[in-house]
C-alpha cells in the first residue's frame, strides 16, 4: 500500500510501499506523479535498481535530457550521468565529484530546463555529503511587495561555462572545459519569477547558473542575486536530506532550488542521476518580464 509523509515544513516527502524495479500500473503512476506536483520532492528509501530502470521510471515523466559534460554520463546508458568521486585506474574522474555545491537549479542554462531530476545513491559516505533543498514556491509567495514586483519583471541570465570555471578553481578537480564544450551552451535567459506549467503556482527563479540579471547596473545585479539566494536559504524554506544507499530522490527543478555539501574525501560517495526535460520558463501571465529600458525605468531602477 502507498503512503506519502510529508519531512519538511513545506515540502519533502517520503514515500512508502513503492518497489521501483517493478513496472508502475497507470494508477500508481499518477499517485506518484501528484505527489511530487505537491511536494516538490520524493525521497524513495531502499530501492535496488539498474541503471535501465532508473531509466525507464524516469521517461513516463518525460524526455530525457543528456548532460553535457560526456565524459561523466554513464558508458552505454548516457542518460544517466554519474555524481561520484570514483577514479579510473588511470587516476581519471569518474564522475562530477564536486557538482552542485551552490543552491543552483538543475540545467537551468538551458532554454529548456530540467523539469526534474532523480538522484539514486550507490555508495554514500560515513557522513557528510547531505543535499540541502529549498522551496522556492514557499519562499515567492512570501517576499515582500516590492521585491516581488521587481522579480516578477525581471530576467537573469544563466550560462553554464561561466560556473563551470568558477568551480573548477574553486576545488580544483574538475576537468577544464572545451572550447566546443564551452560553446555547446550558450547564455540563455529566464524570468526570476515562473510560473510552474502544472501547478500554476508562481516561484522564484534563480540559483547558481544565474550570472547576471539583465537590463540593470552590475551593481545591482549583483546585489540581486546575492538578496534572492539569502532570502532562499532561510531555514524556513531549507530541507536538509541525509543520504542512505539505495535512496532516489526525484526533485522537481521548477519548484526547488538544491545544493550538495562535503565530505571526507577518503570516503567514496556514488550516485547515478537521470534528469527529465521541461518546458521554457515563462513569467506570470500579464506582467511577463520586460527588461527595455523604458520598462526599468518606469519601475525606478
Ligand atoms: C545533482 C546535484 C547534489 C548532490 O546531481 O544535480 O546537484 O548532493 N547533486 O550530489
Ligand atoms: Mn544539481
Amino acid at each position: 500500500m502507498l503512503r506519502v509523509n510529508r519531512l519538511g515544513r513545506t515540502f519533502f516527502a517520503e514515500v512508502v510501499g513503492l518497489d521501483l524495479a517493478k513496472p508502475l500500473d497507470e494508477a500508481t503512476f499518477a499517485r506518484v506523479k501528484q505527489a511530487h506536483l505537491e511536494h516538490g520532492v520524493l525521497v524513495f528509501r531502499d530501492q535496488r535498481i539498474t541503471p535501465a530502470q532508473h531509466i525507464e521510471f524516469s521517461a513516463r515523466f518525460g524526455p530525457l535530457q543528456i548532460h553535457p559534460m560526456s565524459q561523466f554520463n554513464l558508458d552505454g546508458a548516457p542518460e544517466i550521468l554519474l555524481v561520484s568521486n570514483d577514479t579510473h585506474p588511470d587516476g581519471r574522474p569518474v564522475g562530477i565529484a564536486d557538482a552542485g555545491r551552490y543552491w543552483h537549479t538543475d540545467m537551468s542554462y538551458m532554454k529548456e530546463p530540467a523539469l526534474g531530476s532523480l538522484l539514486y545513491a550507490r555508495a554514500v559516505p560515513a557522513e557528510g555529503g547531505d543535499t540541502l533543498f529549498c522551496d522556492m514556491t514557499a519562499a515567492c509567495r512570501d517576499l515582500p511587495d516590492d521585491m516581488r514586483a521587481k522579480l516578477t519583471r525581471l530576467k537573469a541570465v544563466h550560462h553554464f561555462a561561466s560556473r563551470w570555471s568558477r568551480e573548477s578553481a574553486k576545488y580544483g578537480v574538475r576537468p577544464p572545459q572545451t572550447k566546443e564544450e564551452q560553446d555547446r551552451n550558450p547564455p540563455v535567459e529566464h524570468p526570476m519569477i515562473r510560473t510552474h506549467p502544472e501547478t500554476g503556482e508562481p516561484a522564484i527563479y534563480a540559483g547558481g547558473f544565474a550570472v547576471r540579471v539583465q537590463g540593470v547596473p552590475e551593481q545591482e545585479s549583483a546585489e540581486i542575486l546575492d538578496w534572492v539566494e539569502k532570502w532562499v536559504a532561510q531555514p524556513k524554506y531549507v530541507y536538509r536530506h541525509r543520504w542512505r544507499l539505495h535512496d532516489l530522490v526525484f526533485w522537481d527543478n521548477r519548484r526547488v532550488m538544491h545544493q550538495a555539501t562535503e565530505y571526507p574525501v577518503d570516503q567514496r560517495r556514488h550516485m547515478h542521476r537521470t534528469t527529465v526535460k521541461g518546458n521554457a520558463p515563462f513569467g506570470i501571465r500579464g506582467q511577463s518580464p520586460n527588461s527595455s529600458a523604458a520598462k526599468l525605468t518606469e519601475l525606478g531602477l
